[in-house]
């Protein structure tokens, strides 16, 4: 069973675990969390993985290679969505990884293989974002653990709720040296591939995002009695602010940065009273963290301008910030020729405006990206959608890369290759796998 209809199937029963059917959610530390990872966990096992949780709520399968205890190549993607998601966002790519892990069973690699199952990728609960790969990279802060939930609840408190100690987090950590590099399959959630009529892409490189909750603090009042010249209302100056950060963004052009407001919430928030507070988020990504960080000064400083205007203030809190991340050259030599091995001669390299847990794991080791095309572009959203076909190929082109990756390994290095330092930009096959930084 690791073919594309099985992958195909079991993102419909994922599906089905949800809070709120029958749209999709399942965030982090939920109980649809728990369910979710003790059915992957299944298939994991009849995939001849031995799975574990690790302790900040990851599910990871892993098999030996040739020896035990050799580095791993790891492979996955995550299992929490946003809210009313689509089916396909991050599952395709664990049960494509797993599919792989199948059809390798009979393979001796020169490393171990482990599928990773990350949760909370979207940040959809605590409004941080990459916490399951930000614990395996060992980048868990511990500032984030009183942030809290859209349920009141505080990080910490959900992690123990959940049955995991916060007082263990840093042991879901890995080091650089304990793996080869991290590959994640993904639904592309652009059009680019879409418009070539291309079933497979390449990443380049991730966007960096940074994530922030802004309040404008104005002054509530009679919505009657209070003349225009006296009002400090925060949510004109909140809606001033929002399509001023949609313009400069779009002026950016196709290169430049997304900006991005998805939530916002008016107090007190009563018909008959204007509105003294306005609280937003804003999402701003970039191909290079200098444009993001540019466009978020400017962003600011024009807010803070508009708000004294109107006799109102801006205060900030930066929820999330993960930098661009460079997918390796030599992985991404590696899934060019898995790509190349489907009947694409010319693969389409694309960078990704989607954040990833790559990006997390790009902290600690060399980490690459395939992406899958999916209808009209479409994603965060209930008709995400793939063709099979497309995930037929996808499966092949990443059982190539694996077999490619081995084979890179073997001509260098033999099996049980020391750890040692690769050169993630100059293009060349590394001396050895396992990153010592
Ligand atoms: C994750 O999907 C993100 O890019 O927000
Ligand atoms: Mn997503
Ligand atoms: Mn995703």
């Amino acid at each position: 069973m690791s073919g594309a209809r099985t992958v195909l199937d079991r993102c419909a029963e994922l599906a089905r675990i949800t809070a709120d059917a029958p749209r999709i959610e399942r965030v982090y530390l939920s109980a649809e969390h728990a369910a979710a990872n003790t059915l992957v966990a299944e298939w994991m096992e009849r995939a001849g993985l031995r799975t574990w949780q690790d302790t900040a709520g990851n599910l990871c399968g892993r098999r030996e290679g040739r020896i035990d205890g050799l580095p791993a190549l790891m492979i996955g993607s995550h299992l929490d969505t946003v809210p009313d998601a689509g089916a396909y966002d991050g599952p395709l790519g664990v049960l494509m990884a797993i599919a792989v892990a199948e059809r390798l069973r009979d393979h001796h690699l020169p490393f171990a293989l482990e599928v990773i199952a990350f949760n909370d990728e979207e940040g959809s609960r605590f409004g941080t974002a990459l916490l399951g790969s930000q614990a395996v990279a060992g980048r868990w802060q511990d500032h984030w653990w009183d942030q809290k939930g859209r349920d009141g609840l505080t990080l910490r408190r959900a992690f123990t709720d959940f049955g995991l100690d916060p007082g263990r987090v840093s042991e879901a950590a890995r080091t650089p040296a304990g793996l080869v590099g991290y590959l994640e399959a993904h639904i592309e959630q652009g059009p680019y591939l879409e418009a070539e009529d291309r079933s497979l892409g390449l990443v380049t490189a991730i966007a960096g995002a940074r994530r922030f909750r802004l309040s404008i603090l104005g002054e509530a009042g009679h919505a009657g009695g209070t003349p225009y010249p006296r009002r400090r209302d925060a949510l004109v100056s909140a809606c001033e602010a929002i399509t001023m950060i949609e313009r400069v963004a779009r002026e950016s052009g196709e290169n430049g940065c997304i900006a991005t407001v998805g939530q916002i919430q008016v107090q007190p928030g009563a018909v008959n009273v204007i509105p003294g507070q306005a609280d937003f988020t804003l999402d701003i990504r970039a191909a290079t963290d200098v444009q993001r960080d540019a466009m978020w000064d400017g962003i600011r400083v024009e807010i803070e301008r508009m708000c004294s205007s109107r006799g109102t203030r801006l205060e900030v809190f930066e929820t999330h910030s993960a930098p661009a991340c460079e997918c390796a050259s030599w992985l991404r030599d590696a899934i060019a020729t898995g790509i190349r091995r489907t009947g694409d001669d010319d693969p389409r390299s694309l960078w990704s405006k989607a954040g990833h847990d790559a990006m997390a794991m790009g902290a600690i080791c060399d980490v690459a990206m395939l992406f899958i095309r999916c209808r009209e572009g479409v994603s965060h959203h209930p008709a995400e959608d793939v063709r099979e076909i497309d995930v037929v190929r996808g499966i092949d082109a990443y059982e190539q890369t694996v077999l490619e990756i081995a084979r890179l390994y073997d001509v260098r290095d033999g099996a049980g290759a020391a750890a040692g330092r690769t050169d993630v930009r100059s293009g060349a096959v590394p001396a050895c796998f396992g990153r010592t930084r």
